[in-house]
């Protein structure tokens, strides 16, 4: 077994949960596991995929990630040094170190800013760089992620889908992050567009070296793009390996109906796979006690 390359970022038996709305005031106040005895490793230069069914709690894992979900319990280390953001100074590295792109970059972008301030604007507030060195680096930033200068002067509802998601990610870029937590980025976007997004987040793995952990539904597109993907299920990790092991030998149940509804999707699939997959459902709803 290979350890993970050089621990960048883990979190480590992390424990959320949100209290449900009271049903009266006399009520006792109840609570909602969203993550139970979460622990991730992502590796300097990997993609982590996370995949796993709408409410497991990704989005969750993603914003104790980022640092934006206070937690029950556990920790978070950025290159073995827990994270502590109640200090500034550590705050500033953790933001600047750690960014995000999510599924709808239309909510995120600013729509009142050319594409050229939306990509200096990080780094002008960072206050690091000369006005200059700031025009470089949004030219250099552009040429990334295949927008032509001209594009540039645009503003964001000028850009397709697709074009949208390839500026979220400049930004996110922009400070030289050493993680990027991409939350469904392709979830919105055609089948064909979806591949080419993809297709630059490997290129651009492979120039700058960042790290991802990409979360998605379809564990078809996870597969494609990381090195380790983990499976979460009510709140839980239920299976973390390598890539290619954990979907030819998946070894969690939930993992395996999870692959046999991707095939399911599939319009050439054949009837008797259908008919396996509501068996392995069937099997799953009886030993878990889940409703699929
Ligand atoms: N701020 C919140 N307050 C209360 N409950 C929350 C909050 N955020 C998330 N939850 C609950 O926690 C659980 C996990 O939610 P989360 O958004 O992490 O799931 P997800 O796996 O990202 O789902 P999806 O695939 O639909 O994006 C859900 O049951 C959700 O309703
Ligand atoms: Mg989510």
């Amino acid at each position: 077994m290979n350890p993970p390359v050089d621990p960048l970022l883990s979190v480590e038996d992390v424990h959320v949960r949100f209290a449900r709305r009271r049903r009266g005031f006399w009520r006792p106040r109840t609570w909602h596991t969203a993550l139970s005895e979460v622990s991730l490793t992502i590796g300097a230069g990997q993609t982590v995929g996370l995949v796993g069914e709408s409410g497991s709690g990704k989005s969750t894992l993603a914003r104790v990630v980022l640092g934006l979900q206070p937690r029950d319990q556990g920790q978070v280390r950025l290159r073995g040094e827990e994270v502590d953001l109640t200090r500034p100074d550590t705050t500033r590295a953790f933001r600047r170190a750690v960014q995000a792109v999510f599924q709808d970059p239309y909510g995120s972008l600013n729509p009142t800013m050319t594409v050229a301030t939306i990509l200096d604007e990080p780094m002008r507030i960072a206050g690091e760089l000369s006005t200059r060195d700031r025009q470089d680096r949004v030219r250099e930033l552009a040429e990334l992620v295949g927008l032509t200068a001209d594009q540039l002067d645009r503003y964001p509802y000028q850009f397709s889908g697709g074009q949208r998601q390839r500026i979220a990610i400049a930004r996110a870029l922009a400070p030289a992050p050493d993680l990027v937590v991409l939350d469904e980025p392709v979830s919105a976007l055609d089948v064909s567009i979806q591949s080419q997004v993809i297709d630059l987040l490997e290129r651009i793995q492979a120039t700058t070296g960042v790290s991802y952990l990409f979360i998605a539904h379809d564990l078809a597109v996870v597969r494609h793009i990381s090195h380790r993907i983990a499976v979460m299920y009510r709140g839980r990790i239920v299976e973390e390996g390598k890539a290619d092991q954990v979907c030819d030998e998946p070894s969690h149940p939930y993992t395996r109906l999870l692959l046999a509804s991707a095939l399911d999707a599939d319009p050439t699939t054949s009837a008797r796979r259908r008919e396996r997959r509501r068996g392995l459902a069937r099997a799953f709803a009886d030993e878990f006690g889940a409703h699929t």
